[in-house]
Parts: structure tokens; sequence; C-alpha cells
């Protein structure tokens, strides 16, 4: 039977039928690792918060929120799919771990500095294996300008300036329209005032990229960033940036103007403004070249001894102990999620789970039940685990499928 309170961050929390937390995401929200000095998470914050030197830097709120900040005030339509509970974590009907570090941006705003960067765990129901955790950060930054003409003239000095540095430096920009039919100036704004906003959003993070990115590049091999129309709730025109990095086209983040009812209900009238939200575990496996997402929780020193405060270095993984993989075929239940799998393996054997595929899905064409076949794969990072280990983990995977799913064995 589950509890019927959940105790979080030193809250009693109460359970109901949209409960679905799982101990093992649950032991993650005390540990903060962007804040543990030499850690790369940390280092790499540090670097992002030094390119935004006069941004006020705000501390992290608790990741319990209300699916209302992490969804509605942003302006996501009701129906969207990151509501839905085989995507995200709720506590209960009425508390949710965010999903994003943007869930901050009224907030953060309504604090009246002009200028804020914040740094954030956050969760999301997802697949196993070397890319992907259900725990990650974000840093999420933000800037308004005043929409009077001496503020956009200003602006567009600043902007002028910053233009002239990056013309001088080593990168190649290819640059999406500051707004385009498809990706349209909001309706109480002027285009005029709307391109100077994407325009020092462009150039702001064009300098952290050069700053991040740009250590090996020059003027015959610069650094080569480029410039995507996107689409979110809460930004209008919207941006991805990516960035061309020992040979692969990698995403960044995702930028935009930020919606104008975002900034009516942080009660800060008259302003216009940016935001950006990057993906820290992204950033620090490409530029400290760490291959699977489960270091950054290891405490392993052979890991930690590696880095030290404030630098990138390249991380040379210490000798890899075997895998070792095992497949289990089921029915499962009408409502069961393959998220709703993963969290069973991440709860049941945590961080020795590497990778977890589907082999084989079959749909029974009278009774339309669904089976699927999962082989999931264990290795240690810290030991060698002999064979008679791997089975008793997957016996007690098997018992709890069926225990807490009821899934039925094939
Ligand atoms: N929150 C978005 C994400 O998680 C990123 C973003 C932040 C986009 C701010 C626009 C503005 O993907």
């Amino acid at each position: 039977p589950s509890p019927s309170s959940l105790s979080v961050l030193g809250q009693s929390i109460l359970t109901d039928d949209y409960t679905n937390v799982t101990p093992a995401i649950l032991s993650k929200l005390p540990i903060r690792l962007w804040e543990k000095h030499g850690h790369p998470l940390c280092t790499l914050r540090s670097l992002v918060e030094s390119h935004f030197s006069d941004f006020a830097s705000l501390s992290a709120p608790s990741p319990l929120v209300t699916p209302a900040q992490n969804f509605d005030v942003l302006s996501f339509p009701p129906d969207h799919p990151g509501r839905a509970r085989s995507d995200s974590y709720y506590l209960n009907r009425s508390l949710m771990l965010r999903t994003h570090a943007s869930t901050h941006q009224v907030e953060s705003f309504a604090k009246e500095h002009d200028r804020w960067l914040l740094t954030a765990d956050v969760y999301r129901r997802d697949e196993i294996d070397a890319s992907h955790y259900p725990v990650f950060h974000q840093m999420e930054g933000g800037r308004v300008f005043g929409t009077d003409t001496t503020s956009l003239k200003i602006l567009e000095e600043e902007n002028r300036a910053l233009e002239e540095v990056l013309e001088r430096s080593p990168i190649h920009i290819v640059d999406a329209p500051h707004y385009s039919p498809t990706n349209p100036v909001q309706a109480g704004h002027s285009a005029d005032a709307a391109a100077l906003v994407s325009r020092s959003l462009k150039l702001s993070l064009n300098g952290l990229m050069l700053k991040l990115f740009g250590g090996a590049s020059n003027k015959d091999e610069p650094l080569q960033v480029r410039w995507i129309e996107a689409e979110f709730p809460f930004t209008s025109p919207s941006f991805e940036v990516e960035v061309f990095f020992r040979g692969k086209w990698l995403e960044i983040l995702g930028s935009g103007v930020v919606l104008q009812s975002t900034l009516d209900r942080a009660n800060v009238p008259g302003k216009i403004g940016w935001a950006f939200g990057l993906g820290l575990e992204r950033i620090a496996m490409i530029l400290f070249s760490i291959p699977d997402i489960r270091l950054f929780w290891t405490s392993d020193e052979r890991f930690h001894s590696q880095f030290s405060p404030n630098a990138i270095s390249t991380f040379v993984p210490y000798s890899k102990y075997p895998a070792a993989s095992r497949d289990i075929s089921f029915w499962l239940g009408a409502g069961t999620h393959d998220n709703d799998v993963y969290d069973v393996v991440r709860d049941v054997v945590g961080d020795v789970a590497e990778d977890v595929v589907v082999l084989d899905r079959f749909t029974h064409p009278k009774t339309g039940r669904r089976s699927a076949t999962f082989r999931i794969t264990y290795r240690s990072m810290e030991r060698s685990l002999v064979g008679s280990e791997v089975s008793a983990m997957q016996g007690r995977v098997r018992d709890t499928l069926i225990g807490r799913l009821g899934v039925e064995m094939r």
C-alpha cells in the first residue's frame, strides 16, 4: 500500500491518485550539485555567471511548484503534453516538481531586477540512457528594457557596441530573422522594439557561446553558431541556438522575447524583455568530455579528483566495468507508459541501470492487450557486478513491475 504522506525537503505532503514521484527521485532534491565547489556543473554555472557578471544571481527556490506556476502563468495550453503524468512528476494533484527553470520567470522579473540569472534542478520523466536522467539542471536568464524612446536608443547603442566586439572575434553566425510571419512580434509590441530586443538577446548569447566553446577557434576556423526559429508557449519570437563543436551541430538553448502576459503578471509595466534557458548537463558533457550523465551523481573520487574549481578540463574515463544485459517481456496494464517502467528500474537498481531499450512490441489482435520486451543493461561505474547480482536485480525489477504496475509476465 502506498503511504498517504511523503516527507519532502522537511515538508509533509499528502499523496493522492496523481502521485507518481518515486523514492529515487525524492532522494535527489537535497543534493544541489550546482553548489558543490569543483563539480563540473558548478564550474559551468560560474562560467555562465561570469559572462553575465552584472546580472543578479538568484538562488533556486524549492523545486516543488504548482502546475499553475510551471505551466499556466507561462501560457502553456491546457492540453500541453508536458502536463501529463507520464511526462512529469507529481506529488499530488496540486504540487509537482518543476520541469524547467522558466517556472520562476514571473517571480524573478517581479523582484525588479532588470537582469537576472537563476540555476535550478528540474525533473522530467524520460528514458534511460547515457544522456537522459530524470533530474537535470538549467540556467535561466532574463532581462527587461524600458520601451520609451530614450531606453530604446540606449539599447540600440549597446547592441552596436556588442556587435563591434563580435565582428572582431573568431565567430561565424548564421542568423535567423529577428521576427517573421511564422515567428511573430507580439500584438502589443512595436516591430522596432521587438527587433532591438531579439538582437540584444542574440548578441549576449553569441558572446556566451564564444566564451564556452570558442577556446580553440581562430580567424581561419571560427566558432560556428546558428540561430533557428523556434516555438515556446512563453516567448514570441522564439529561437534556438546551435553550435558546431567537434564535428556536430549541438542544440544549446532555447530563448525568445518574453510574452507580455508574463511581464504583466510580474507587474513590471512599460517593459519589454528577453529570456533564455540552457541545460547544464548537455553543455558540461561536451565541454568536459563526460560520456555518461550518471557520472554527475557519482561519489567516486576517480571522477571528482579530475576536476578543479573554475577550470574546464578533459575527463579521462577510468576503466569501464563489464556490462550485463537481461531481457524481460510482459503484458502492460491499460494505462501503463514506458516511463512507468523506467521509473521502476531507477527506483529498484538506481544508477546501475545504464540503458533500457524496447526490443519488441506486440498488440494482441483480438484482445488489444499490449506487450513489450525491454532490454535492461546493468553496469556499475564503481565495480564489477557478478552474474548472480545482476540476476537478483532483474528479479527485483520483475517483482516491482508486477507489484507496482500490475504487469503480467509472458
Ligand atoms: N524552458 C525552456 C526549456 O526548458 C527553455 C527556454 C527558456 C525557452 C526561456 C525560452 C525562454 O526548453
